[in-house]
Parts: C-alpha cells; sequence; structure tokens
C-alpha cells in the first residue's frame, strides 16, 4: 500500500524517453524562434549573439587580463597564452573582496573599484602602465552589442561563463564548440551559423550563440511536464514565472523540489511519522551539495540519517530510504532534462553542417555536474538515447571565467577584430 503511494507521487517525475523526445523538439522550436529575426522578440531561449566568431586553434598568443566578477569577490588575472612548442596557458591571479556597501551601491561606484582594484593589481606584478587587453566575464543573462564595450582600456571582450567553458575546452580539443553550465544556474551556447543568425547582416563563418536555455518553458512551453512541486519552488522564487528549465535542473532549486516532495509524503504520513516539522517546512534548507552526499553509493544509510540529523530532521531509517530514493529521481529528472537540451544543440549542429554523423565535445561546468555522483553519466546517457547521430564527448572545464575570458580576447585579436 505505502509503496503503492510513492510510486503515484513520484510518477510524474519520470520522464519517459518519449517524454524526453518531446523536451528535445520543443527547445529545437524555441531555438528556431529565437534566431529568426520575425520571432527574435518574443521567444522565451533568447539565442543571443556573443560576436565570438571562433574557437581557439592554438596559434593565439599574448599577454591578456581578465576579470572575473563572482558573487561576493572579485579576480583579476593575468594570462600568458603562448602558441608554438611552448603552447600553453599560464595564470597568475589576484583576487579582490568586494566591501558590501559597493555591492549594493551605484554601478559607478562598482566600476571605480574595479579600476583600482587593477591598478593595485598590475603594481603587483610589476606591470604598471602596460596597455594588454581584457576580458570580462559574468554569469547573468545580458544582451551585447558588440564583443568590446566602452571602458578606457585596450580591448575589452564582455563574455558570458558558457562561452567562457566552451573556449577553454576549445583550447584543449578543437571538437569542443558546445560551452554548458550545470551549477547554481544553467545555461549554453554553441557555434552557430551565421546565416542563420538573423538579427545580425548576413555573414559567412560561424558564431556563438548565448541561448540562455534557462528560459525555456517560460510561454508555458512545458507545463505538461512540469509538476505541482515545480510550480510551488516557482512560485516562491525570486522570479516568479521566469527560467522555468533552469529552475527543473540546476543547484538552486534542486533541494527545494525534494523538500516539496518530502513534505507532500510526510502529509500523508509516508514520512517522518507524519509529523511536518517547522524545519521541514523552512525554505533553501537543502542546499545542492546535500543532493550529491545523500545519492553517494559509498553512504550507508545510518549517514544520510546523519546528514538529515544535520539539518535538523528526525529520521528512521526507512524515512532515511525514502529520502534518497526522492533524491535520486529529482536528480535524474534533472540530468535528462539537461541532456533532452544538449541533444537538441547538438543534432542543429549536425544538421547545419549537413553531416550523417557529428563528432562534437561539450565543455562543461558548474557544481551539479561536478560534484553530484550520478548527474554526468545520466546526462550522457540520455544525450546518446535522445541524439544517437552525434558522438558526444562532455568534457570537465576548468576556470571557464578566468581563462576562458582570455582566451576569447586572445581570439578576437588574433581575428584582428574587434579592435577600437
Ligand atoms: C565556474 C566557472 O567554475 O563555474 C564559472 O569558472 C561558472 O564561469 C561556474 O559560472 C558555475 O558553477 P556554479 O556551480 O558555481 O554555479
Amino acid at each position: 500500500e505505502q509503496r503503492h503511494v510513492i510510486d503515484a507521487t513520484l510518477a510524474p517525475l519520470k520522464l519517459s524517453t518519449a517524454q524526453l523526445e518531446e523536451v528535445k523538439q520543443r527547445m529545437r522550436k524555441q531555438m528556431e524562434r529565437g534566431l529568426h529575426k520575425d520571432t527574435h522578440m518574443q521567444a522565451t531561449v533568447k539565442m543571443l549573439p556573443t560576436y565570438v566568431r571562433s574557437t581557439p586553434d592554438g596559434t593565439e598568443r599574448g599577454d591578456f587580463l581578465a576579470l572575473d566578477l563572482g558573487g561576493t569577490n572579485f579576480r583579476v588575472l593575468l594570462v600568458r597564452v603562448r602558441s608554438g612548442k611552448r603552447r600553453g596557458v599560464e595564470m597568475h591571479n589576484k583576487i579582490y573582496p568586494i566591501p558590501e556597501d559597493i555591492m549594493q551601491g551605484s554601478g559607478e561606484e562598482l566600476f571605480d573599484h574595479i579600476v583600482q582594484c587593477i591598478t593595485d593589481f598590475l603594481e603587483y606584478m610589476g606591470m604598471v602602465g602596460w596597455r594588454l587587453p581584457l576580458g570580462f566575464t559574468f554569469s547573468f543573462p545580458c544582451r551585447q552589442e558588440s564583443l568590446d564595450q566602452e571602458f578606457d582600456l585596450d580591448i575589452v571582450a564582455v563574455v558570458n561563463d558558457t562561452v567562457g567553458t566552451m573556449m577553454t575546452c576549445g583550447y584543449e580539443d578543437p571538437k569542443c564548440e558546445v560551452g554548458l553550465i550545470i551549477g547554481t544556474g544553467s545555461n549554453c551556447c554553441y557555434m552557430e551559423e551565421m546565416r542563420n543568425v538573423e538579427i545580425l547582416p548576413t555573414e559567412n563563418g560561424r558564431m556563438c550563440v548565448n541561448m540562455e536555455w534557462g528560459g525555456f518553458g517560460d510561454d508555458g512551453c512545458l507545463d505538461d511536464l512540469l509538476t505541482s512541486y515545480d510550480d510551488s519552488v516557482d512560485k516562491f522564487s525570486l522570479n516568479p514565472g521566469r527560467q522555468r528549465f533552469e529552475k527543473i535542473m540546476s543547484g538552486m532549486y534542486l533541494g527545494e523540489i525534494v523538500r516539496n516532495v518530502l513534505i507532500d509524503f510526510t502529509r500523508h504520513g509516508l514520512l517522518f511519522r507524519g509529523r511536518i516539522s517547522e524545519r521541514l517546512k523552512t525554505r533553501g534548507i537543502f542546499e545542492t551539495k546535500f543532493l550529491s552526499q545523500i545519492e553517494s553509493d559509498r553512504l550507508a544509510l545510518l549517514q544520510v540519517r546523519s546528514i538529515l540529523h544535520e539539518l535538523g530532521l528526525e529520521s528512521s531509517c526507512d524515512d532515511a530510504i525514502v529520502v534518497k530514493e526522492v533524491c535520486g529521481v529529482v536528480s535524474r529528472r534533472a540530468a535528462q532534462m539537461c541532456g533532452a537540451g544538449v541533444a537538441a544543440v547538438v543534432e542543429k549542429i549536425r544538421e547545419n553542417r549537413g553531416l550523417d554523423h557529428l563528432r562534437m565535445t561539450v565543455g562543461v561546468d558548474g557544481t551539479m555536474y561536478k560534484l553530484h555522483p550520478h548527474f554526468a553519466r545520466i546526462l550522457q546517457d540520455t544525450v546518446r538515447t535522445l541524439a544517437p547521430r552525434c558522438d558526444v564527448h562532455l568534457l570537465q572545464s576548468e576556470d571557464g571565467s578566468g581563462k576562458g575570458a582570455a582566451l576569447i580576447t586572445a581570439v578576437a585579436c588574433r581575428l584582428g577584430r574587434p579592435i577600437k
């Protein structure tokens, strides 16, 4: 009886291959909408041009500055890129905390602070007065008009973190033409044919498109696959109705989905002796690392119970089994959804190039991918199933924001544009 109720409750969170196939096709449709000039403005998957026209080819060389503005820290890097026999990337960096008042203050104050940090860094490196090309990474949605923007610095490439990820992996593997972030949030970019980027003047060649795929589903096109748990997570989030795809998949939300399922189970008397504690009612108690820990196969049930205990939830052995199962179902769906998205992307690239078969590397970064014990494998399996004509290799990226920003700048310099 109990098993029956558990299965029935979890059923909407389990997706069939047919449903995932459907997700892939819908993503493909939204990608087209984002690329076409008459539908671009209303598209939920924005498909933003990044002005990055090539991945690295190994001939890039020179010294570059990179800026990485994270949540609380700001990092300045000097990146030395060498070609030829000594081909490689050497990095030096210094971290600068951003004081609370500046973080909350105006953009101008923040920018002044950044300039001070760069000045300090150049002093520290003994490079005062050098004017180096500079790349700046950000990990929030931002529509760009060009690769460089108006700062009083030599060249500035403003870079989305997905692009940094693609470029970092692209430096090691020329087949890498997709960048994927699956961490706190989720997003993807890939090399699209210029002729398909309709909002720009027709040109030959390719350009990296920042999909901003987190917004997939914001027009309701995933509603039939979403659950009441997704709806309540969305409702109490900072941006209700938005980033619905991201909210199924990424670290910031998975713990909340799990918590909502657990509340439902408890309400049905299937957990915690039917008692919904204040603790369980508290939003945000399950961080990403919680799922990763609970789902580790090396963990004995007793350890699962002690993790729950640390969270303030007293569990029996049976409770621990159920909690682990819920975590597994929620993270599996996340990895599968992500896989359906990746399958749509690589299939589009394959068709763009008129190939029967495509070999493609996807550069990946983010804590969900790196730390979760099963996410990477399920993602890989799903892509294999949904894009059988593509041979996709997932490559873990290191420091896409720092190294990637410098490499984008290096490639722009190699191509001789855009230089002011
Ligand atoms: C980092 C990259 O390692 O991963 C960043 O350098 C990226 O560019 C980040 O934004 C995403 O991961 P998470 O899990 O920290 O959100």
